[in-house]
């Protein structure tokens, strides 16, 4: 016998809509997860939306002989933009496995080592920006990171330079990209119908794709124009054939992949960046350990590419980061479409679920399971996430880049660029809170970063 799913009751037509902040939906879906349990539906958008929140249900759903990626919810929205791209390709759609064959080398370690130079020249930008600041200016931590991973993914992948650092204003791609996603969520939970009468919020959120395309128009036109023989993502997009089919990537693919990668590629790391620092500032004893490291391992000289796997303590630092605020909260899977279950069952065969049931994997949940984690799951302790107890952690109860084929393509490259930037930073400054009673604050659109948080960055003694 099954038992129903929980949930708060919804209202007609809207659903559960008032159950959820427009603001800061996580907070709302983690309460609900404390009223409701480990898995609770809610009707959003006109759909039966599950959500779990334990490691065991989690490691249930990650079986891709049972489950597979849906794209529901904002996900779905962000197809208006960038249609068939890799991160929102449906299941089985042509593109994304053409796109996913072409492009995985290009993600390869090789690859990503390739990129260190680039990479260190937009982080030394950075370093250079802070120094000037000096350390009674107040740091806007979230805006320099996110010129960081806006610039670096820009360079990197296809040689643009966006010089982030030399502007006041945000490039527009990162305003356009802000609008875009933050209006792909918003329609996500709100009745279809109602977006047409909304027509200015229409007007701008088609400018805002539009803004988005004539970035990558553009940038494929240069590469055209001027071809290099640089082996970035752009001529890997631009040469390369598939493998199995020995297709190309059409033109469309190409614009769509470029931008999921400016903006898959910079919103996530800018958000570990910081959500890094503010954990640092808050546990000083870490903090040390961590600049001790660095100080250890790559003293005053330098930061180059050999060190990137000589820094545990920083890798651990990212890890444990990333468990605590995953960048990306949420991602969702559904029944196999060609599954033979009848009944398709999850909890171990506690509940019925329906095809094409969206299940939304809710990380800030799963990462704190105290069955996991324990009693300080709420804790920043970087040395449980040191190689060893990591790599000893239970299936599947560490998900921040997602799962199996769809999981990010990108890890490599955020892991690179963040520990180079971790690195060097700590090698140059102290750093102190603008405001030492800072009370952490979420700023969400499809990922979190924190609110109005701000630091002071003073160089080290030791620099001349
Ligand atoms: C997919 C997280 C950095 C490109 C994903 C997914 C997650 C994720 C959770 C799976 C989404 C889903 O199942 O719907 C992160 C985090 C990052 C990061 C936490 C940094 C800390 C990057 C970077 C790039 C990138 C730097 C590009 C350079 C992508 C792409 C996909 C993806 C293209 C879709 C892959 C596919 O389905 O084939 N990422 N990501 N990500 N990520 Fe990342």
């Amino acid at each position: 016998m099954t038992e129903p799913i929980p949930g708060p009751p919804g209202l007609p037509i809207i659903g559960n809509v008032n159950d959820i902040d427009p603001i800061d939906s996580i907070k709302s879906l983690n309460r609900l997860a404390d009223i409701y349990g480990p898995i609770f539906k809610l009707h959003l958008g006109g759909t039966d939306r599950l959500y779990i929140s334990s490691q065991a249900l989690l490691n249930e759903v990650c079986d891709e002989k049972r489950f597979t990626k849906i794209v529901a919810g904002a996900l779905n929205e962000i197809r208006n933009g960038v249609q068939d791209g890799l991160f929102t390709a449906h299941p089985g759609e042509h593109n994304w496995e053409v796109a996913h064959r072409v492009l995985m080398p290009a993600f390869g370690p090789l690859s990503i080592r390739n990129m260190f130079d680039e990479m260190h020249d937009i982080a030394s930008q950075l370093v250079v920006k802070w120094a000037r600041f000096g350390p009674k200016e107040k740091i806007d931590v979230t805006g320099d990171f996110t010129r960081l991973t806006l610039d670096s993914i820009a360079l990197c992948a296809m040689d643009l330079r966006f010089n982030s650092f030399y502007h006041e204003e945000m490039h527009p791609f990162v305003n356009a990209m802000t609008g875009f996603l933050q209006e792909s969520g918003a329609r996500a939970n709100r009745p279809h119908f109602l977006n047409y009468f909304m027509r200015s919020t229409q007007q701008k959120y088609d400018s805002d794709i539009a803004l988005l395309k004539q970035v990558a128009i553009e940038a494929v036109a240069e590469r055209k124009a001027h071809p290099s023989k640089k082996n970035d993502l752009l001529n890997a997009m631009l040469n390369g054939r598939d493998p199995k089919t020995g297709e190309g990537l059409t033109d469309e693919s190409i614009l769509n992949n470029m931008i999921t990668f400016l903006i898959a590629g910079h919103e996530t790391t800018s958000g570990m960046l910081s959500f890094l620092f503010y954990q640092l500032l808050k546990n000083p004893s870490t903090y040390q350990k961590a600049q001790k490291q660095v100080d250890e391992v790559v003293g005053r000289g330098p930061v180059t590419i050999e060190h990137m796997s000589k820094l545990p303590y920083i890798e651990a630092c990212l890890r444990e980061t990333l468990r605590l605020t995953p960048t990306a909260p949420v991602f969702s899977m559904q029944p196999r479409p060609d599954t033979t279950e009848d009944p398709i069952t999850i909890g171990g065969g506690k509940y019925e679920i329906a095809k094409g049931q969206p299940i939304m994997a809710l990380l800030s949940k799963v990462h704190k399971d105290p069955l996991v984690y324990g009693e300080d799951a709420e804790e920043f302790r970087p040395e449980r996430m040191l190689d060893e107890p990591f790599s000893k952690l239970p299936p599947n109860a560490w998900k921040p880049f997602g799962n199996g084929m769809r999981g990010c393509i990108g890890r490599p490259f955020a892991w690179q660029e963040s520990t180079l930037t971790v690195a060097l930073l700590l090698q140059n400054f102290n750093f102190r809170f603008d405001d030492p009673s800072y009370v952490l604050g979420i700023k969400q659109t499809l990922t979190i970063k924190p609110k109005d948080f701000y630091m002071h960055a003073t160089l080290r003694d030791h620099i001349d």
